[in-house]
């Protein structure tokens, strides 16, 4: 893989490439309670959460940018649903 190029593919695929403890840090918002058309894809975060953990440095970061969306004035909670399949990766929010 080169540095300073973009590869425009799923994610899973581009860190199966990398070998593990190389990411410093990462900076995403993935998809979320289908706020965008993504035509019944459905995006594996406990997955690509498992493969962060093993391709992020110790003392690297993860920056996740998710909401929730409110449906019938209450919330979807997919927030903390991304935060404990990280959680269950092995990340927690002091260490990796
Ligand atoms: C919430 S959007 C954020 C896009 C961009 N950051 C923005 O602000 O416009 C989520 C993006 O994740 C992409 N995506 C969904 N699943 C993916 C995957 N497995 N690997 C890579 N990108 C993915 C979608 O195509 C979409 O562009």
């Amino acid at each position: 893989m080169k540095f300073g190029k973009i590869y425009h593919e799923n994610c899973i695929d581009t860190l199966q490439r990398l070998p593990d403890d190389m990411i410093d840090m990462t900076i995403t918002s993935p998809p979320y309670d289908d706020l965008r058309v993504y035509n019944g894809y459905i995006f594996p975060v406990e997955e690509i959460a498992k493969a962060l953990f093993a391709k992020t440095k110790p003392g690297g970061v993860v920056l996740w940018v998710v909401g929730d969306r409110t449906v019938n004035g209450d919330e979807t909670l997919t927030s903390f649903k991304h935060a404990f399949a990280f959680r269950e990766a092995g990340l927690t929010s002091t260490t990796r």
